[in-house]
């Protein structure tokens, strides 16, 4: 098969290309290397530099690349904070990005599109675990960008024949097992790369964001699920779609929740590192709790997570960051 992954550079887009090559697949990489990195660009990899919202570029990248099975969109900002401060930055590359993306793709015959989705889609959750038809009520513009993508795919599809997979991701963590990509984010938010910065010298402490949640020790639960795990699932989409069948959503996670001090507890452990930890007020917009139903993913993609151990997660993350302390940055 020939792939087109657009944000091919990124974290989650560069583990899937790892994956997608290692299967023997030919890829294609567009990436405007805004928040990617040309580092992490797999060098078995085409790479095109430039921006989907710029359609002579992506129509000269379907030109030159005749043949193109499927492509999988990564390219989006993902930053919940900043999404809420700057909005608009989030309505024109999610969006606006998406939409010329797509007038290219119906242009160029190409109907079958794999998506970043996220957990953001849901808001704050009306039941746990979390199922994919569970109502959708974002609580932040990136949530609502994604879900507009997932409705522009959809409305696209019926009058077009598009069909598309979106991925709706839970806590992505972790790094590629073998060390030579993963999380690097300016500025970082998450929880776990941010932990880890303690044990490097680069963090006195890991502030906690609330110990007052209806939770088992007061702090949110998330469900975390390894990149390399998220990326294979991306294959299968591609495979289903290959197959001919229907648009379908998928959430993505292992269905187990950790709390906060679980995960910097896990990361002591990992580091052999006493990790200082401070409590600190809750973060505007967090939930409770975020744990997926993924039995759908298990049941129609046949996906089977392969590194559900919170302890494994941490490892590979500490073997990325450990030797890669500012990230791809020499
Ligand atoms: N947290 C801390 N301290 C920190 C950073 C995070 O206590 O320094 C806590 C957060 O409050 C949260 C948990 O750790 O409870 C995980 O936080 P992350 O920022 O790592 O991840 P989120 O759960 O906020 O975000 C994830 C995805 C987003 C997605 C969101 C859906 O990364 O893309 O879930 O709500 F939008």
């Amino acid at each position: 098969m020939k792939i087109l992954v657009l944000g091919g550079a990124g974290y989650i887009g560069s583990h899937t290309v790892y994956e997608l090559i290692d299967a023997g697949e030919n890829v294609v990489i567009v990436d405007n290397l805004e928040t990617g990195h040309i580092e992490a660009v797999h060098p078995k990899a085409a790479f095109y530099q430039g921006d989907i919202r710029d359609r002579s570029f992506i129509d000269s990248v379907f030109d030159k690349e005749a043949d193109i099975d499927a492509v999988i969109h990564f390219a989006a900002n993902s930053l919940v904070g900043e999404s809420m401060v700057n909005p608009l930055k989030y309505y024109d590359n999610n969006l606006c990005g998406t939409k010329v993306l797509l007038e290219s793709m119906v242009a160029h015959n190409i109907d079958k599109i794999v998506f970043s989705s996220t957990a953001a889609t849901y808001g704050e959750p009306e039941r746990i675990p979390i199922m994919e038809d569970d109502c959708t009520a974002p609580t932040n513009t990136y949530g609502e960008t994604k879900l507009s993508m997932e409705k522009m795919f959809k409305w696209t599809g019926k009058a077009h024949g598009l069909r598309f997979v979106s991925l709706r991701y839970f806590n992505a963590c972790g790094a590629h097992i073998s060390g030579q990509i993963g999380e690097a984010h300016k500025p970082e938010t998450h929880l776990i790369p941010l932990i880890l910065q303690v044990p490097l010298g680069q963090r006195d402490h890991i502030s906690i964001f609330g110990n007052d949640y209806p939770t088992k020790d007061g702090t949110c639960v998330r469900d975390y699920i390894h990149v390399t795990d998220l990326a294979q699932a991306h294959i299968l989409a591609v495979k289903y779609l290959m197959e001919g069948n229907e648009s379908n959503i998928f959430n993505l996670g292992n269905g187990i929740g950790f709390t906060v001090n679980e995960v910097i507890e896990t990361a002591r452990k990992v580091t052999g590192d006493p990790i200082k930890a401070e409590m600190e007020d809750r973060r505007a917009g967090d939930p409770a709790q975020l744990i997926a139903s993924s039995d759908k993913a298990r049941s129609i993609l046949g996906w089977k997570p392969q590194h559900a151990d919170l302890e494994e997660i941490i490892a590979t993350a500490w073997k990325w960051h450990s030797t890669h302390p500012n990230g791809y940055a020499k």
